[in-house]
């Protein structure tokens, strides 16, 4: 039941042209940020600083507000999410899946590591981190309140229209709804703890059965393999289980293709996509907290992907880049993990 790709025969409220802007600039190796930069906060969303979600309303608003034939705005930003498009993500020259295999990880970081430097630009703060939504912490097991309604007459943003509203979301999950780490696609009766169980699903999922990189990460997923489907891998225990779970619960299940968040060609158009990533990245910093190690493989290690950063310049990344988060000058505040001493 993993959140999947686009069945074409099917109502598609998104589009499905998704190859990333052509823009003539040659592209050009990461560097990364200067050593002396400031280095960028992540804040849960139940526990912003004061000024904080007026600081990210109005970044997301500027990136709505920019034209189609710039890579930063918003809809070619969740573009990125379903591109599958020739030398967009290569692993030694074969076009690449990055879902389902040790890819997902490295790649939703250097997703969101871009989409993090162009929000701050926009708002002219390079210190902006994009916040997470802490589901695996009791206190942030809703959906956070201000991504609900669409209209907001107490904030300063164009016409009222909160920029973290999405219309395609199951809405019997909006109204502080405890959200269940392990949703099949049915809403469960009352009669258990839901937090209690989503802790120990986050115990399963980050412990018990995340004991290795493969476990972890997924399966490898070499040079030579062709993209898409491939049933037998290893699908890592995060990827296939809280993160596949959390997309599930928020999109709209009436909808034939289950946008937003419920698949992978439209995911990225609601906002909650990269809050969510945002916990799912870190995951992998916790997880390595936790003695975990990243796969050595080179095959791995020199997995790259292109994106466009902040400036508009196409940049390639690899995985191998992706692990320090020093080096990125990135880093999560921390917050409780009740799930570290829950039984699975
Ligand atoms: Cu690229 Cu949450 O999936």
């Amino acid at each position: 039941d993993a959140v999947s790709g686009f069945d074409i025969n099917k109502k598609l409220l998104r589009p499905i042209d998704c190859c990333p802007l052509s823009k003539n600039v040659e592209e050009s190796d990461f560097k990364f940020p200067d050593k002396s930069s400031k280095t960028r906060i992540r804040y849960p969303l139940h526990n912003l600083p004061l000024g904080y979600l007026d600081k990210y309303m109005d970044a997301i608003q500027k990136m709505k507000d920019l034209p189609d034939s710039d890579p930063r705005s918003f809809k070619n930003q969740a573009k990125v999410h379903c591109a599958y498009c020739n030398g967009s993500y290569t692993q030694n020259d074969k076009e690449l899946q990055i879902h389902n295999s040790w890819l997902f990880f490295p790649f939703h970081r250097w997703y969101l590591y871009f989409y993090e430097r162009i929000l701050g630009d926009l708002i002219h703060d390079s210190t902006f981190g994009l916040p997470y939504w802490n589901w695996d912490n009791p206190e942030g097991m809703t959906i956070p309140h201000f991504f609900v309604e669409k209209q907001c007459n107490n904030y300063n943003v164009k016409n009222g229209e909160n920029p973290l509203y999405d219309e395609y979301r199951d809405a019997s999950h909006l109204r502080y709804e405890l959200i269940d780490l392990d949703y099949s696609g049915k809403n469960r009766d009352l009669c258990y703890d839901q937090k209690e169980i989503n802790l120990a699903t986050m115990n399963r999922q980050m412990m018990r059965n995340a004991f290795d990189a493969t476990s972890f990460f997924g399966g490898k997923y070499v040079a030579g393999d062709e993209p898409i489907p491939r049933g037998d891998n290893v699908v890592g225990s995060v990827e296939a289980g809280c993160h596949t779970a959390v997309h599930r619960w928020v999109g709209n299940p009436t909808n034939e293709n289950k946008e937003d968040m419920g698949n992978f060609y439209s995911a990225g158009y609601d906002p909650l996509f990269y809050v969510h990533h945002s916990n799912v990245d870190r995951m992998w910093t916790l997880w390595k907290q936790m003695g975990g190690k990243e796969p050595t493989d080179t095959d791995w290690e020199n997995a790259s992907y292109v994106f466009y950063d902040e400036k508009q310049n196409p940049v390639r990344v690899n995985n191998k880049q992706s692990v320090d988060l020093s080096n990125l000058k990135y880093e999560y505040k921390s917050s409780a993990t009740p799930w570290m001493d829950r039984p699975p």
